[in-house]
């Protein structure tokens, strides 16, 4: 079959996306839990991030106002107190999981809620491990939100998950850090570990492998001093944008390349992308580099299976919109965790991807589709979720394209400048 690119479609510039949001979210809580003054560069400015630190300060913490350069008063691992209302974690999926582990570690009760999406999400992968430490957890019968943790001394935990979500992971590492307990965690396949890096940065004894983490009780943390690199689920969207290209390069700055999190930029090398890695440091425990991705290849379709999936969760509903301009089939199996997030993102790309004129098919985990490069026109519903949102811009930029996103605002949850960047890159 011949090859398909965007023939007419040029990208040339450079931009450095924001900062990572696991990383901005796990620098918060760990600086709060810290002994004395950490230092954070570079913490994303977003809708979930804010989430963190309002949580944390309702907890007693002195987070200030999110800039470009913070510092952060440490309480120690025994500073909190308990909340005199309840957390409001907004649509951030990584705020409940984590901070409910932080609460429980601390002995103390609070409430946490929600918006709708959030209140939808599954939460007894949380509550079955904190319980199993000693502490109790109320959930709805739904399983979601509003969900009370009551914390407790909690004790030693070998948990094995089911599933491999570094949210799952870090709550019980976390709870484990404030308790003063040890925590080993199995998974299935290895999630992102952002977590251990940072704990271990600070001073905590972490053991890790391909399977599994263990953390060692712990009386302090050392203060962090930290630069978040660039969130490669952000800079996803503008290597996929260039790649649908027929010619030029962006250049993208300072993106965090931990090999937890690149499974996307791996998959559209296979599909034949040019993605170059330049300038690879190591910085507070994480890899950074500039990525160079030229336009002009020939794209063809990728078959992305369980093992994988942990690497690019949140980039897989841009690969199905990237997989309508590639030569054949791309099919992604294993992703049953799509159905949980913000939204239901396999039944919503699939649907919003036919919606426009694309060849898209439903998996129970995953997706199909056939590359027929189409022209897409159209209104996206993205369920108010903001990596929908960005997915279906980067096909919006591509000329001929007529696609209208139905809350382009959404986009704030992770990545407020988003817009104002791809016209940047593309006019
Ligand atoms: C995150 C982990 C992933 C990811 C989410 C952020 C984190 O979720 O999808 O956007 O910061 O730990 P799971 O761990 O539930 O898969």
């Amino acid at each position: 079959m011949a090859a398909l690119t965007t023939d007419q479609f040029h990208v040339a510039g450079e931009l450095r996306v924001p900062g990572d949001k696991s990383i901005s979210h796990r620098a918060l809580i760990a600086a709060t839990l810290a002994e004395g003054r950490s230092r954070v560069r570079g913490i994303l400015e977003s809708a979930d991030v804010h989430s963190t630190a309002g949580v944390l300060r309702a907890l007693g913490a002195g987070i200030p106002p999110l800039e470009s350069s913070i510092e952060i008063h440490g309480l120690g691992l025994h500073g909190l107190r308990a909340p005199d209302a309840d957390l409001d974690c907004g649509n951030s999926g990584t705020s409940a999981r984590l901070l409910s582990g932080v609460v429980a570690g601390a002995g103390l009760t609070a409430r946490f809620v929600g918006d709708a999406s959030l209140s939808r999400r599954p939460m007894k992968r949380v509550k079955v491990p904190l319980e199993q430490m000693g502490a109790r957890l109320d959930l709805p019968p739904h399983g979601g939100l509003p969900m009370t943790v009551f914390g407790a001394k909690l004790h030693d935990i070998d948990w094995s998950s089911e599933i491999a979500s570094a949210q799952v992971k870090s709550c019980i590492l976390l709870a484990a850090l404030t308790a003063g307990v040890e925590a080993t965690v199995r998974e299935p396949a290895r999630s992102r570990d952002h977590t251990e890096r940072m704990l271990a940065a600070m001073g905590a004894e972490v053991w890790t492998n391909d399977e599994a983490v263990l953390l060692f009780p712990t009386t302090k943390l050392d203060a962090l001093d930290l630069d978040v690199p660039g969130d490669p689920s952000s800079a996803a969207f503008f290597a996929g944008l260039a790649t649908l290209a027929g010619s030029g390069e962006l250049l993208l700055r300072h993106v965090g390349v931990n090999e937890t999190r690149t499974g996307f930029f791996a998959a559209l090398r296979e599909m034949g992308a040019s993605i170059d890695l330049q300038e690879s440091v190591r910085e507070s425990g994480e890899w950074v580099a500039d990525l160079n991705v030229a336009g002009g290849g020939a794209l063809r379709g990728v078959t992305i299976g369980e093992e994988a999936i942990p690497t690019l969760i949140d980039e897989l509903p841009l690969l199905a919109c990237i997989a309508a301009y590639a030569a054949g089939e791309t099919r992604v199996t294993g992703a049953a965790e799509l159905r949980v997030k913000e939204s239901d993102r396999i039944a919503a790309v699939v649907g919003n991807l036919r919606e426009l004129g694309a060849d898209a098919e439903e998996l129970p985990d995953g997706f199909v589709v056939r590359g027929t490069r189409p022209t897409l026109r159209g209104r996206v519903t993205t369920h108010g979720d903001h990596r929908l949102a960005m997915a279906f811009g980067v096909l919006g930029a591509l000329p001929g394209n007529e696609i209208a996103v139905d809350d382009p605002d959404c986009v704030s949850v992770s990545y407020p400048g988003f817009w104002s960047d791809l016209e940047r890159v593309t006019s």
